[in-house]
């Protein structure tokens, strides 16, 4: 047997081909897709279309350095101006991965203002619950503990302020609660020396699918405008119809000064991950001569442009962002028929298909299960032996959160097959354990 992954605890599941929204194993199961692997399979597997396109490009270009143009990247570009991005946005920087993303416009954002003279306005403020990636300087500005095990020691740090949690905010105006924080925090670096605010407009996998309280991202916004601070908008998750919108943002009256997006834009089919940024700021960049923003190898690479392009095209065809709204709205309610009363889930939560729910010892206090529990794990194994893969969320503070988030083209019946599955898998596991 390969000796696969690097590092081996216990037997890794093995897949031998997907199609729609079903995975299919090496001992001949079905698996209903609930979470589009790490919530990326928009317009779910198996796409002949997509096939085509990426056989294609292949032969006709299969790679040229970044800054060069091509048909692939002409047409993306074009598709995303037209029909994705609101018109500020006309700048893009292509990555393979979501970590070179983010850090890509956590650079960009301190270039800005270095190019404005004003280079002591570099920190980057990050926030207590978050994912950003998984290189030093995303581990970082993240807040996920679990993940920073074995090298915490060694990674710089950021000023962090807490992220909107409200099953657990004591505040009765929360979303005045959290802007507050913000506020505190500029004021105590000095706004002088900040450039950015890093922050997912939904929570995804950090905490799973946490909503923030209407009047926050207004409060955020309101506070980046009056001490000239930009808002990088972490959509690698939410981006892409997933919420039900285009972006995440879009639930409230906001907009972000950086977009970065992920998963969905290529659903799985090629590894592209992008930047897109206001004009305004690339135009201060290249008035400085010398200053430039360096690429990756594989950055917007010919295909993955191409494959794209193609993800796209058919998210418009099938009108999949409509029917995440849709189809969220009556996930979201069977969720609530199925765990509102349940004793040992404090909550569901979520927006279109990216939804969770929180499983806690004790519903009335919010005591949590103890991390050698292994809620969650135990919850994500029993969904799968019953023929359903999710998501595992949570940050190791916060905890056995079950994030789904299944392909855009799912119907009526597998939502269904979601519910029963995951509330069989609470009973079983709140009885193996109590
Ligand atoms: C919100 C968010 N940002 C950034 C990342 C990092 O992306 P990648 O794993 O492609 O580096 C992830 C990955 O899950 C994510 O969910």
């Amino acid at each position: 047997m390969a000796n696969w992954p690097f590092l081996q605890n216990g037997k890794p599941i093995h897949i031998t081909s997907a199609d729609g929204v079903f995975l299919y194993t090496d001992d001949g199961r079905e698996i209903l897709d609930g979470a589009g692997g790490a919530i990326v399979s928009n317009i779910g597997h198996g796409r002949t279309e997509v096939a085509d396109v990426a056989r294609e490009s292949v032969l006709k270009l299969d790679y040229i350095i970044p800054p060069w143009n091509c048909d692939e990247r002409e047409a993306l570009v074009e598709r995303l101006q037209k029909s994705w991005l609101p018109p500020e946005f006309n700048r893009f920087h292509f990555t393979s991965g979501g970590s070179e993303a983010i850090e890509s416009a956590m650079r960009i954002a301190q270039m800005y203002f270095a190019a404005k003279n004003q280079p002591e306005k570099y920190k980057i403020i990050g926030r207590d619950i978050s994912y950003h990636g998984t290189t030093h300087t995303t581990m970082a500005i993240g807040g996920h503990q679990a993940r920073k095990q074995g090298i915490e020691h060694t990674l710089p740090t950021y000023p962090i302020i807490p992220t909107p949690y409200t099953l657990r905010c004591d505040s009765d105006k929360p979303a005045e609660f959290y802007v507050e924080a913000f506020q505190r925090i500029l004021e105590l670096e000095g706004p002088e020396t900040v450039a950015a605010i890093l922050g997912e407009p939904i929570i995804g996998a950090s905490g799973g699918a946490m909503v923030p309280p209407d009047g926050y991202w207004e409060g955020i916004r309101e506070l980046c405008d009056r001490y000239d601070v930009l808002w990088i908008c972490d959509e690698i998750m939410t981006g892409f119809g997933r919420t039900g919108t285009k972006w995440g943002y879009e639930h409230w009256p906001v907009l972000p000064d950086f977009i970065i997006s992920g998963k969905g834009l290529a659903a799985g089919y090629a590894p592209i991950n992008a930047v897109f940024s206001k004009n305004t700021i690339a135009e201060t960049i290249e008035q400085v001569p010398g200053l430039a923003v360096m690429f990756h190898t594989y950055g917007s690479h010919p295909s993955g442009c191409a494959i794209a392009d193609k993800v796209l095209e058919i998210m418009e065809r099938e009108d999949l962002v409509s029917k995440a709204d849709s189809l969220g709205c009556v996930l979201e309610q069977k969720l609530q028929s199925a765990f509102s009363n349940h004793p040992h889930v404090a909550e569901s939560r979520g927006k279109g298909l990216l939804q969770a729910i929180e499983v806690v010892k004790n519903r009335s206090t919010l005591e949590r299960f103890e991390i050698s529990d292994n809620v969650t794990g135990r919850l994500i194994s029993k969904c799968f032996e019953k023929g359903v893969h999710f998501y595992g969320a949570g940050t190791g503070i916060v905890r056995d959160v079950v994030l789904i988030g299944p392909p855009l083209t799912i119907n009526e019946s597998h939502v269904d097959q979601i519910v029963n599955v995951l509330s069989d898998a609470v009973d079983d596991v709140m009885q193996e354990i109590n």
